[in-house]
């Protein structure tokens, strides 16, 4: 067993949990938000700090997966506040670009290349604590060491990895998961099975993750679907919602500890292609599963779901999250989600060899040769 640490994050979850913001002892908050529909929930924040006498500043909105040069202006607009916090304010995006900017603001003469994988990051907390609000569920930004970004000149995504960089506080509010549209629960739903399908197989697993990967991976099959289809007030959705998002930070410590898998690690595609990272992996997954075959951990699923046979549980699990996909508006492939097949294959080339070279393998339940790789990327286009 490869148990020796195990990280979490100081959270508050529940319905309204975000009236806890009024309490905490800092004066001087930076915000960072996504889109327009977070609005209403940073108007709320910010008339509760304007009653405190509590000064803020909304330092920049993120509305994609954060390219590098997209942190430059709220990095600027922070130098200057000088917060003594930092507030991220929405999805995985929001919150990987905090984590970002908390350590440029904290180490001002760093430069990407000195933190990006395999780099260390130095201890943060000098200047600001982060707290961590998702508005989405599945990234499970909140709870992880971990920062994505997109260099844009060779459209590759970069890892900040380290522990260094876990938020102070993370706040759970089940009340603003409601909010979110529908296409976007059902990727970052299927990011969050994604990573506790993963954290549980990698060489990196230990009973602690397996444990909790088993659990959000049931309530992910129970709720993801009514979570997306259910009538939108209904006491049903709410419920599917909140478990989704409790789900979503449970997959966030598994991934914490164990790391993830080969959707995660061939995920090159999405960038390249512009496919929402969740997206990405909701397809990759059941082919990545399928090479794989044999572990444990599959075939202990597969038994709770109803399987019988002590073989083909791979096949069965694979052909599971394609329903499970499908119950949620994702398509079985990228081609039947419309990508071209001419630059598919292009981005999929590419995507092979950075990641076959990229060091993650080395968690891989079972590592791919090329070939191995090109077949399962195929069949994740063609769906067969
Ligand atoms: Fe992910």
């Amino acid at each position: 067993m490869n148990l020796k640490n195990f990280y979490s994050v100081n959270a508050i979850f529940g319905e309204g949990t975000i009236e806890h913001l009024q309490k905490i002892e800092k004066n001087h908050i930076a915000i960072l938000m996504g889109g327009k529909s977070q609005q209403s929930v940073v108007d709320a924040i910010t008339d509760k700090f304007d009653k405190l006498g509590k000064e803020w500043r909304i330092v920049g909105n993120i509305k994609r997966e954060p390219h590098m040069e997209d942190i430059e202006k709220p990095l600027k607009e922070v130098i200057d506040f000088k917060p003594d916090c930092i507030l991220a304010i929405g999805g995985g995006s929001v919150m990987d670009s905090a984590k970002a900017i908390w350590i440029f603001y904290e180490y001002p003469n760093l430069k990407w290349d000195d933190v990006i994988l395999p780099n260390p990051v130095p201890k943060l907390g000098n200047k600001a604590i982060l707290i961590a609000i998702p508005t989405t569920s599945g990234t499970g930004s909140e709870t992880s060491s971990c920062a994505v970004v997109v260099d844009k000149k060779k459209m590759e995504k970069k890892l900040i990895i380290s522990q260094n960089i876990l938020p102070t506080l993370a706040i759970l509010d089940t009340q603003l998961a409601c909010t979110m549209p529908k296409h976007v629960a059902a990727n970052s739903g299927m990011d969050a099975f994604t990573h506790a399908l993963e954290s549980a197989t990698s060489n990196m697993n230990n009973s602690i993750v397996q444990r909790i990967s088993l659990v959000t991976l049931l309530d992910i099959f129970k709720y993801l679907p009514t979570s997306i289809n259910g009538a939108k007030d209904s006491k049903e959705f709410k419920e599917a919602r909140e478990k989704i998002h409790i789900a979503s930070y449970l997959a966030g410590i598994a991934i914490n500890n164990a790391g993830t898998g080969l959707a995660h690690i061939f995920d090159q595609v999405g960038p390249k292609l512009n496919i929402p990272h969740g997206l990405t992996c909701a397809i990759l997954l059941p082919y990545t599963i399928e090479f794989t075959e044999e572990h444990p951990f599959y075939l202990e699923l597969a038994k709770v779901l109803g399987y019988k046979e002590e073989k083909g549980y791979a096949r069965f699990l694979a052909q599971k999250i394609i329903e499970l996909n499908k119950s949620v508006g994702i398509p079985p492939s990228f081609s039947e989600m419309g990508i071209g097949e001419k630059e598919y294959l292009e981005a999929m080339k590419e995507d092979i060899e950075t990641s076959i070279n990229s060091g993650g393998l080395q968690f891989a339940a079972k590592v791919p040769t090329y070939e191995d790789a090109e077949k399962f990327m195929l069949k994740a286009y063609y769906g067969k």
